[in-house]
């Protein structure tokens, strides 16, 4: 089984209450059920981590290191300037997907930066929650060229 660990930051669990429109109308809780039930029919176990705290991020990827295949993540606001998330993820030397609900690149110009993606595979931005469904796809594609 493929094991792949989903993080979402800060706000993410005000999602379905929160700027509607630019987040859709899913709680947290609806997504991480779909990821979850999706992951399963495609052989992927998932383990699933929310935190509104740098420190709690940082200290969940450091754990990721040697037990998950790959990360998934959205970092919410800290995409934008959080320099210790992406040395966590860079020291973790666990492959991770960057997600974005909304499409970072439309938006406000300080969103268009992401400080994380370079030590990222690649980054899905702008297709809402279905954007963690494509990044399971790209772990199987993945898996599938690695052997
Ligand atoms: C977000 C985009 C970020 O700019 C924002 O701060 C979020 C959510 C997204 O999923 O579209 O919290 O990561």
């Amino acid at each position: 089984m493929i094991k792949v660990l989903v993080i979402n930051g800060p706000n993410l669990n005000m999602l379905g209450i929160r700027e509607k429109e630019h987040y859709g109308t899913e709680t947290l809780e609806d997504i991480e059920a779909k990821i979850a039930n999706k992951a399963k029919e495609m052989g992927i176990e998932t383990d699933f981590m929310q935190s509104n705290h740098e420190g709690a991020i940082i200290d969940k990827i450091h754990e990721a290191r040697g037990k998950y295949d790959y990360i998934i993540i959205n970092p919410g606001a800290y995409t934008h300037y959080s320099i210790a998330i992406r040395d966590a993820i860079k020291a973790a030397e666990v492959p991770a997907i960057e997600v974005h609900l909304s499409n970072i690149h439309a938006r406000e110009e300080f969103r268009s930066k992401s400080i994380t993606a370079p030590v990222c595979i690649g980054q899905i931005s702008g297709f809402g929650s279905m954007g963690y469904i494509m990044a399971l796809h790209a772990v199987k594609g993945l898996e599938a060229e690695a052997k």
